[in-house]
């Protein structure tokens, strides 16, 4: 990914990031009332109190294990799956996602469903959530960075949506436009991509079962660094193709324009499939670096073909893969 260094190769916070404006100005808020003297010892243990839970408490969210689509590789731990994350628009360091993301507003929530369909619709989440049994898949993420993880995550194939919105004979991609929210993503005024985030698939990719409509894991609805309260997770392909908190697909006739591809089209391809024979421009895809398990002077472990996932291999026949990377 392309990110902005200082000289020495660090990373600095801009103003904006040393305090999300929600926490600063409710602390504000907070500070003024108790030198006011209107909030008194029992009220104040209270509200103590009540915010610990409203940042520890997830909402549980029950799904039926798929046992054909569970890798077996040793799970990734929620604490590194939910601090080491990217998130661009909450700032581009690994835990500022984490840091920052509970400014979003994850309800109400709408997706909307548009372009060449039959039936175009809004769907809040509540409708999504039910739209079909929720499964728990344990999928690889491979990230173009060359590290992954291995994830328990909810949701059910994307193809149960699109079979509900009946797509016509011109929707040859899907399109998936990411939330934009100046107020909440702080990230949003550096010009790193140009926003909103947008992914997109072919329709046959998004097709596939493996696409993955994700609403949770680990057993609760998804923390908003992670993409809340809907995103996509393609496997089979480098992380950044796994849209998070999705606003609007849309159904196209033309390859949409995707954010890492209009960033820098040398360096991200439409498909990013993951591929150990292509290497990235500016280093090898050959081997990856398990998050949680391989310590920085490990030897990293091979990078496999389609991310492991062969069954997507047929989808591919007849196009050269280094051209079409
Ligand atoms: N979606 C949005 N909206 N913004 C992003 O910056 N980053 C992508 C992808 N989806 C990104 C996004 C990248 S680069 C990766 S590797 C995965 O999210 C990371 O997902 P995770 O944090 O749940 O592991």
């Amino acid at each position: 990914m392309l990110i902005k260094r200082n000289s020495n190769g660090i990373e600095l916070p801009f103003a904006s990031e040393i305090t999300p404006r929600h926490v600063f100005e409710s602390r504000r808020d907070f500070i003024r009332k108790l030198a006011a003297g209107s909030i008194a010892g029992g009220a104040l243990l209270e509200m103590a109190a009540r915010e610990a839970f409203a940042a520890t408490s997830a909402q549980k969210l029950a799904a039926q294990p798929n046992p054909a689509y569970v890798v077996l590789d040793k799970q990734t731990s929620y604490k590194d799956a939910t601090t080491y994350n990217n998130f661009y628009e909450f700032g581009t360091a690994k835990e500022s996602p984490a840091r920052y993301a509970s400014a979003m507003k994850t309800r109400p929530w709408t997706v909307s469903i548009e372009g060449e369909i039959k039936k175009p619709m809004t769907l809040d989440i509540d409708s999504l959530l039910k739209l079909a049994p929720l499964e728990e898949r344990v999928y690889r993420l491979r990230c173009v960075e060359g590290w992954s993880m291995v994830i328990p995550w909810i949701g059910y194939s994307l193809s149960e949506l699109i079979k509900k919105v009946e797509p016509n004979s011109n929707a040859k991609y899907v399109e998936f436009v990411t939330l934009a929210d100046k107020e909440a993503m702080h990230g949003l005024n550096r010009a790193v991509l140009d926003w909103p985030y947008v992914e997109g698939l072919r329709i046959d990719e998004a097709n596939h079962p493996l696409t993955l409509l994700t609403l949770g894991m680990y057993g609760e609805v998804l923390p908003n660094q992670n993409g809340a309260p809907v995103r996509i997770v393609t496997p089979w392909k480098y992380g950044f193709k796994s849209a998070k908190s999705i606003v609007k697909i849309r159904f196209v006739k033309d390859q949409p324009r995707t954010a890492w591809n209009l960033a820098a089209p040398r360096e991200y391809g439409f498909y990013s499939n993951v591929n150990p024979q292509v290497d990235h421009p500016r280093w090898s895809q050959a081997s990856e670096r398990r998050i949680g398990e391989d310590g920085l002077f490990t030897k990293k472990r091979p990078t496999l073909m389609f991310n492991g996932y062969s069954q997507v291999a047929s989808l591919y026949t007849g196009m050269d893969l280094k051209k079409f990377f």
